[in-house]
């Protein structure tokens, strides 16, 4: 005798926007979160926000329920992105005693906090909703809009997770204004990424506001517009492949070569940094195969380098871009499927990169922007030296 068991789970879930999210006279978390008489709630926040909004998120609190809810606190950034912070937050919601199904998680922070969240929401009496709040850009246009949850596990970046949305998530642009400029850059990368793939007109917004975006921390005249059309983009592509079962992903792009570029340079640039050197090179790559147009190539590169992101670095030889290739080739079932730009919002899949294109794309970006060493402000200064030759 044998059993075949056939099910399907239905999935769906909400982002929206919000402004000034912890004003008490705005009744969205309140609603997302079911606040109300005797709610019990764990409440999970990233140590840098807890100092800069932590008070405000209390009485936002105190305010929608009468019950105090259990607020823990993670360190911030990537080295607390680990199996004790998970078991941490697991022991949290213990002590607050939520409910399986009525007492959502509420994760406030950037990708660390939320991926962290979501990995021990998954994983709590083996599925517990969770609610979150992005408070960098990453987290807006990246981290929080898809399903996937994870922890660093051994050396390895996201190597324990799960496929597990929340159930609302609140984008409110407004908790921008305080965080540092570099992480403003950091999510612009994934921005021009989408931009550069899919959507022409956001790559023009982008290239109209590249310093104020970063100066005013989104608060431009465009930043709303640029927000939206990020989060649509990014959730076109999620949407029908939520669970990654097709390999050849747009979103991709940026993130063929950044994986060994991030790891060798560690813990010298942030993900982003890594994601603009990568889309430099693979516009080099599309440039040098005939893909892409020259003056479109140089119009990518300047915008990289307007909003203060590298376009190089030392470690990328032809040694590390062959292996990152070898190693996209492997997680992508033995495929190259190399997501490359064939104009400003238009791309392909190529599958057959040769070790001389690769050495051919090198040698065009050099001309342009020579392989700079050391630390990340003197990659920046270096990075804009070489695009002199770029700028008109
Ligand atoms: N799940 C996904 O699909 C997905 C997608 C992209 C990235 N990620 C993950 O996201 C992580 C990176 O996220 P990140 O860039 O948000 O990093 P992060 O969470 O480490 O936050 C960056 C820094 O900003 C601080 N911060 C956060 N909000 C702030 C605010 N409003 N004001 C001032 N400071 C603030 C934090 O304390 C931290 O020091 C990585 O671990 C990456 O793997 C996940």
């Amino acid at each position: 005798m044998a059993w075949t068991v056939r099910s399907t789970q239905d999935v769906t879930y909400r982002v929206q926007q919000s402004e000034s999210v912890f004003d008490p006279a705005n009744d969205a978390l309140a609603s997302v979160a079911g606040l109300g008489r005797g709610s019990r709630r764990l409440v999970i926040v990233d140590r840098n926000v807890d100092r800069l909004y932590g008070e405000a998120i209390r009485a936002y609190f105190a305010a929608w329920t009468d019950t105090r809810p259990t607020f823990l606190v993670l360190e911030p950034d990537e080295a607390a992105k680990t199996s004790d912070a998970l078991l941490l937050i697991t022991r949290a919601a213990v002590r607050a005693g939520i409910n399986r199904r009525s007492d959502p998680i509420v994760a406030i922070g950037g990708g660390v906090v939320t991926d962290l969240a979501g990995l021990a929401a998954s994983l709590y009496r083996r599925g517990t909703p969770f609610v979150r709040i992005p408070t960098t850009l990453i987290g807006l246009v990246d981290a929080s809009v898809g399903a996937k949850t994870a922890i660093n596990f051994d050396g390895h970046k996201n190597r324990l997770g799960t496929y597990f949305p929340a159930a609302h998530t609140l984008l409110d642009r407004t908790l921008l204004t305080t965080l540092p400029a570099r992480h403003i850059r950091n999510g612009l990368a994934e921005i021009i990424k989408m931009a550069v793939m899919k959507d022409a007109a956001l790559f023009s917004l982008v290239e109209d506001e590249a310093d104020a975006l970063v100066t005013r921390r989104f608060d431009t005249p465009h930043a709303p517009e640029i927000i939206e059309r990020s989060v649509t983009g990014m959730l076109e592509e999620l949407e029908p492949n939520l669970w990654e079962h097709e390999l050849k992903r747009l979103v991709d792009f940026g993130h063929t070569f950044s994986p060994v570029i991030e790891m060798h340079a560690a813990p010298e640039l942030l993900h982003g940094e890594a994601v603009s050197i990568d889309m430099a090179f693979s516009c080099a790559l599309a440039h040098e195969n005939g893909l892409l147009g020259h003056e479109e190539t140089l119009r990518v590169l300047r915008l990289l380098h307007r909003t203060g992101l590298p376009i190089r670095h030392a470690v990328c030889d032809l040694d590390l871009l062959r292996r990152g290739l070898d190693d996209a080739t492997g997680h992508r079932d033995g495929h190259q499927h190399v997501p490359l730009p064939t104009g400003i919002g238009e791309a392909t899949f190529v599958e057959d990169i040769t070790t001389e294109d690769l050495k051919r794309a090198m040698a065009f970006l050099d001309a342009y922007a020579p392989a700079t060493g050391g630390r990340t402000p003197a990659l920046e200064r270096d990075a804009s030296a070489a695009l002199e030759t770029v700028a008109p």
